[in-house]
């Protein structure tokens, strides 16, 4: 019985190492190398090559190792076996460093102050709002929505959340389905992106759901992060808003084509900020214990945690 690593972008030997120290019995084979196909019960991906995973007679379990599973069900060659996706305390706090660190970034005018630091202007700016009268609108409540909407609230901001399904959530204003979209939209002035990538949420930030945001707020226009796929914005949509001013800045981590292609005016314009999707990294130390956790569940007989339905695509 052996465990099949197979990933691109990510440096494999550091995974095999971790996985071998946790589950010293099990072969742990890599994709690219010979292995008996017929061994293989588990495999771990991380953007695995569409249509490598076929012909694993014995499979009983796919783990991405990742949050998101859209990866997978892009492959139309994924053999029908249940899918578990991380949900680990390390991938989710370091999601909400990212978005409480944007935030407060936008908040606290951090660009403009690194751009007066390079020209040596001493521009003291007096109209500082405070994080309470500044309306984050969270799309995405699942496990990271909730815990970076916990953790701004600490900071102080006015968070509200939306969802698929209706959310009672303490201390959170909550909207959910298309009937929710209109008003959240309304109530915000920085937008965060923590959705999963379906064929519900392609596109979902385009020029239509830009123009809903609040122009009125104490930033002095509404901001963008989007940290949940790239494949949810339409890049030409915000680049557009950001040209017209009615976006006055947007922070990517997360790109339809990965690594950004070098020409991508996303690069360049100024109220772009762009990050290597690594918002929330999956350090290998933690989501091998995850996995190596779960696998060992299904050893003992016990069911799959985290699993996602395909049906609904996450
Ligand atoms: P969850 O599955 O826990 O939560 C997903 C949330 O999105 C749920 O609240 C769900 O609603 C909501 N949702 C899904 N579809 C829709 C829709 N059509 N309309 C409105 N809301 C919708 O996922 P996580 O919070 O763990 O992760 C979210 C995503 O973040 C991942 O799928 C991944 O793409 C991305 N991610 C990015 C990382 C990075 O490094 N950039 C790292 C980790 C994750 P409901 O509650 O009603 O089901
Ligand atoms: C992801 C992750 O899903 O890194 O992007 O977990």
């Amino acid at each position: 019985m052996s465990l099949l690593l197979a990933m691109t972008g990510w440096h494999v030997e550091d995974w095999r190492a971790r996985f071998q120290a946790l589950l010293p019995d099990m072969p742990i084979v890599v994709l690219g190398e010979p292995f008996d196909r017929r061994a293989v019960h588990y495999v771990a991906s991380w953007k695995h090559p569409p249509g490598s995973l076929t012909g694993l007679p014995n499979l009983a379990a796919i783990f991405s190792l990742g949050a998101g599973v859209d990866f997978l069900f892009a492959d139309d060659k994924l053999p029908a076996a249940p899918i578990a996706r991380i949900v680990d305390p390390d991938l989710t706090t370091r999601m909400s460093e990212y978005i409480v660190l944007h935030c407060l970034s936008y908040l606290r005018q951090q660009r403009r102050y690194d751009s007066q630091q390079r020209e040596k202007s001493w521009d003291d700016d007096r109209n500082q709002p405070a994080a309470r009268s500044v309306r984050v609108g969270i799309m995405g409540l699942g496990e990271l929505g909730q815990d970076a909407a916990r953790k701004l609230a600490v900071m102080g901001f006015d968070v509200a959340g939306w969802s698929r399904s209706p959310k009672t959530i303490e201390g959170l204003q909550t909207f959910s389905g298309e009937d929710g979209m209109k008003a959240f939209l309304a109530r915000t002035d920085i937008l965060v992106s923590l959705l999963p990538l379906t064929p519900d949420t392609r596109g979902i930030i385009n020029a239509g759901m830009l123009a809903g945001l609040a122009q009125g707020g104490r930033l002095g226009g509404p901001f963008l992060i989007n940290a949940g796929r790239g494949g949810l914005q339409v890049a030409d949509d915000i680049l557009a808003a950001l040209d017209a001013g009615t976006l006055k800045g947007a922070t990517l981590d997360v790109f339809e084509v990965e690594p950004l292609p070098a020409d991508s005016r996303l690069w360049t314009h100024p109220g772009v900020t762009v990050t290597p999707h690594n918002s929330a990294m999956s350090e290998p130390e933690a989501i091998a214990t995850a996995v190596a956790t779960q696998i060992g569940r299904l050893e003992a007989g016990e069911p799959l945690l985290n699993v996602v339905d395909p049906a609904r695509g996450y």
